[in-house]
């Protein structure tokens, strides 16, 4: 644990100013080749602390008045977070917390971290309630999500279902494996497993999904995964794809590819790259994409940087399928990416939903007459789903709705039935939102 300590600290710290959990921790754990056992105390150290960071921060906040955690360096933020995260969750003596950050602790206006850790210490829990009268306050608390986006699903689900989708932000999802179908099948992949003794399933509805039990090898290690035999997809992005339901011949657009996660399972179920176009507006994330599609096999597929909001005007192409997966503020995702509830600001929302509907907008003038265009977001917010779709079908009455399937979560009630909604804790995946939407003749 201690030679792992500064590990953890920069792990917080890059993700504290602005990056990604997962991206993060996975270069970490290989650039530093870490062994088995501290990958994962670092895996666990960092989305426990992610998952309850109001309430660690409202110990450090209540231990002093000097100080504003805003405005100390983002290493001293992570390091005090660690600290109170060992005294107050894991129960760890406070000797011990201080012997083993002290070294790395750099003094806050002239506060010695030991002094810090004892008001720490004495804070209860009940204290942590203070002035939380409503019911979305005491939830911030209880289930460590800021009270805004509580008061939202409070508004438009009961108390036990707010309860039961919070609570399971606190926990680990299923992992998912796709086979990649272009570089391997299902017998293959088994048999992998079965020789490591991987517990898993097969997901019945979704041809090549396999569900992780248990493992001991961690999944990514496996020389498979880096030969892009698989691919580790939840289980709600993999059924995009069948939704879709692109067929051999038809000219596919996927407007937001990168990182390909989706584009080269539409490939798989084609057999090939052949007819898809993929766009990203993303420099860096193109680079990703087209590393991606090469590992996995995927070509020839035609990879273009583009605005998608205004491709239409540059196409020639008219398209039969178009999946739009665009950006949103991925509020289903917070099991996964803890950090994501943190980080979202309710007036950024409104950024999102102007980008979903140009990019919606733009899609409906690519589309062929009879066409389908699927729309995904990994968001559990009204106002980028079915307010979307909504206003867009009001707006163009040539379009109408037909039924996302195959139907793994619940339909939408919001939406004549027809999209489909899914949950982490009704459905073992991350939150998401699927509609189709049919351009009439
Ligand atoms: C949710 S991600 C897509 C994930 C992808 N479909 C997958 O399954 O791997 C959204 C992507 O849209 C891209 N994007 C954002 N604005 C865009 C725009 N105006 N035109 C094209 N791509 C855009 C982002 O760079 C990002 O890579």
């Amino acid at each position: 644990m201690e030679s792992l300590i500064p590990t953890i600290i920069y792990v917080l710290t890059e993700i504290d100013t602005g990056n990604s959990s997962r991206v993060t921790l996975r270069s970490t754990v290989s650039n530093k080749k870490l062994t088995r056992d501290d990958e994962s105390t670092l895996y666990y150290l960092t989305f426990e602390i992610l998952r309850i960071m109001n309430v660690v921060d409202l110990f450090i906040k209540m231990s002093s008045s000097s100080f504003s955690l805003k405005k100390i360096k983002p290493k001293t933020r992570s390091l005090l977070r660690l600290a109170t995260f060992l005294l107050k969750v894991e129960k760890k003596p406070i000797e011990y917390v201080n012997e083993i950050l002290e070294p790395h602790y750099k003094q806050i206006e002239s506060l010695q971290l030991s002094t810090i850790l004892v008001s720490i210490q004495e804070i209860t829990e009940t204290q942590l309630y203070e002035n939380k009268h409503d019911l979305a306050s005491r939830f911030s608390i209880k289930y460590y999500t800021p009270t805004w986006i509580i008061r939202k699903f409070l508004s438009r689900w009961n108390e036990k279902f707010t309860k039961d989708l919070l609570a399971s932000f606190l926990q680990n999802l299923p992992m998912y494996v796709r086979v990649n179908a272009l570089k391997a099948n299902l017998k293959q992949i088994i048999s992998v497993f079965e020789d490591k003794n991987i517990d898993y399933e097969l997901v019945k509805e979704i041809r090549n999904l396999i569900k992780i039990i248990y493992s001991e090898t961690p999944i990514p290690r496996l020389p498979e995964f880096d030969e892009g035999k698989f691919v580790i997809q939840q289980k709600a992005s993999a059924l995009v794809s069948h939704v879709l339901d692109p067929k051999p011949g038809e000219k596919i657009l996927d407007m937001c590819a990168s990182p390909g996660g989706k584009t080269s399972h539409i490939a798989a179920i084609l057999g090939s790259g052949e007819n898809i176009e993929a766009i990203d507006i993303n420099e860096d994330r193109i680079k990703i994409l087209v590393k991606r599609l090469e590992l996995l096999g995927v070509k020839p597929t035609k990879i273009i940087k583009s605005d998608s909001r205004t491709f239409y005007k540059k196409s020639k192409t008219k398209f039969d399928k178009i999946l739009l997966d665009p950006p949103c503020s991925s509020s289903g995702t917070y099991s996964s990416r803890p950090e994501m509830k943190w980080r979202l600001k309710q007036r950024d929302l409104r950024w999102y939903t102007n980008l979903q509907s140009d990019l919606l907008k733009s899609a409906s003038k690519l589309i062929e007459t009879e066409g389908c265009i699927v729309y995904s977001t990994c968001s559990l917010f009204q106002e980028e789903n079915h307010n979307i779709i909504s206003a867009f079908l009001r707006e163009n009455t040539n379009f109408s709705l037909v039924e996302a399937t195959p139907m793994l979560g619940l339909f939408s009630e919001l939406l004549e039935n027809k999209a489909q909604e899914l949950y982490p804790h009704l459905h073992e995946t991350e939150g998401f939102f699927i509609a189709k939407i049919k351009k009439e003749d």
